[in-house]
């Protein structure tokens, strides 16, 4: 069976590295990345648009394709596919407007009653001021369309929030500010039955402790014990099944959740698997994907199951200096080898080849991913495996998966 990823960050490295372990699976990806070179066939594009990716399936001849990244799907890359009797796995151009504008997925929380922040729509700054009096500080501004993560600030104070109304552009989500543990729960849907897959935790902001500018993740742990049975069920029952229904979902469902004191409230959608989420997910992931992902497509997810490895996979991402602002690119990667054999899983994430060898051309460059019997050892596999690799300028988040271990320990001591 031909498979055909979309996409080429560490996302689709991982897809790409977890469907190549099924029998009688070749990989393709358009356009792919080193990593994704060593374990299939990278097809070079000249654009994003759905005609181009449509082109690639048919000469290859792929039997299903696989969607990484938003921008085809909102573009409408599902559609064009169907249009032909080619197999996909994401939501059409409609639902993929779930990710798409962010005021469009607010007012379908409020239409559905599923749980999400308070919030106003702000068309210029003077509405925008008069939202954040409403709600105080901290206060959250969003950027209506996408914006690969980089387009929501929390404010702490006024000056915050006038520094964010100037970096913002065009229509602006005014949100109210909510603490608690966040979760991405995503979940495969084929337009009526849903497979959730394991939760796990991203790290958005660039510093250790949240602090700093948001990104499109630092680094991302998976663990069963991230969510108990009743709250996994109630993000089913309240968000996912509503949304499935109302929309005939297909594809991936990433509900961004905030577990507040008063129950899960969905932070954002998006319609694709998550970036750095997916890395720990696959490598944790028990089971061959592709049948899962064939029922997908083919409408019949009821009968599709998946297994996940008790322990848990944690995945330290590491970056240019300067991300998630500015930063040069064509500096050489050494170590990967070394990390390696202490049995890490190097996804590619901003790769390429150049006339040294391997070398940076993005802001996440790679995302190292271990798994063992506990967060502990993950957390330590992984960090000593990413001490491995260097390139200049290169810097990570010293503390992916710390959290959730301070929450197992003090759960520990409280019982
Ligand atoms: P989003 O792209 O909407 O998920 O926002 C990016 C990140 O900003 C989230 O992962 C949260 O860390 C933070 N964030 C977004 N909305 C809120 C909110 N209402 N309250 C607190 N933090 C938020
Ligand atoms: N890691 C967050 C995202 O994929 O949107």
């Amino acid at each position: 069976m031909r498979i055909l990823v979309l996409g080429g960050g560490g996302r689709e490295h991982a897809l790409a590295w977890k469907v190549a372990q099924s029998p009688g699976v070749s990989v393709f990806a358009a356009p792919g990345n080193p990593g994704i070179a060593r374990i299939g066939t990278c097809i070079a594009v000249r654009d994003s648009v759905p005609e181009t990716f449509l082109s690639v399936a048919e000469e290859i001849g792929a039997d299903l394709t696989v969607a990484g990244p938003e921008v085809p799907l909102v573009a409408g890359v599902v559609d064009a596919f169907r249009a032909r009797g080619r197999k996909i796995v994401g939501p059409d151009r409609a639902a993929a407007q779930l990710e798409g504008s962010k005021v469009f997925a607010k007012n379908f929380f409020i239409q559905r009653n599923i749980p999400t922040a308070g919030y106003a729509i702000a068309d210029n700054p003077a509405d925008a001021r008069h939202a954040m009096d409403r709600f105080g500080f901290p206060v959250v501004l969003k950027a209506d369309g996408l914006a690969a993560g980089k387009g929501v600030v929390v404010a702490h104070d006024r000056a915050e929030a006038e520094a964010a109304l100037g970096a913002l552009s065009g229509r602006l989500v005014v949100e109210e500010f909510l603490l608690g543990e966040e979760v991405s729960f995503i979940a495969l849907c084929d337009g009526r039955d849903v497979l959730p897959l394991a939760p796990t935790q991203d790290h958005k902001a660039v510093f250790d402790g949240d602090a700093g500018p948001n990104t499109g993740g630092m680094g991302a742990y998976s663990d069963s014990a991230i969510l108990t049975e009743a709250q996994s069920r109630e993000i089913l029952d309240r968000v996912i099944y509503p949304t499935v229904e109302a929309t005939r979902f297909t594809g991936f469902l990433y509900a961004g959740m905030m577990m507040t004191a008063s129950g899960p409230k969905v932070l954002e959608f998006n319609v694709r698997m998550g970036d750095p989420e997916t890395q720990p997910l696959v490598h944790r992931m028990a089971s061959d994907f592709v049948p899962a992902l064939l029922a997908a497509a083919e409408g019949r997810l009821a009968s599709a199951k998946l297994e996940w490895r008790t322990g848990p996979s944690v995945c330290v991402v590491l970056a240019s200096g300067g991300y998630p602002g500015g930063y040069e690119t064509g500096r050489p990667i050494t170590g990967i080898e070394s990390a390696e054999a202490l049995g890490a899983t190097v996804f590619h994430a901003g790769t390429r080849t150049g006339a040294r060898g391997l070398e940076t051309a993005g802001g996440r460059v790679l995302g190292v991913t271990a798994g063992a019997d506990n967060l502990e050892d993950a957390i330590s596999r992984a960090y000593r495996a990413a001490a491995e690799i260097h390139f200049e300028g290169m810097h990570s988040r010293t503390d992916i998966g710390r959290k959730g271990l301070e929450r197992y320990n003090k759960n520990i001591v409280g019982t």
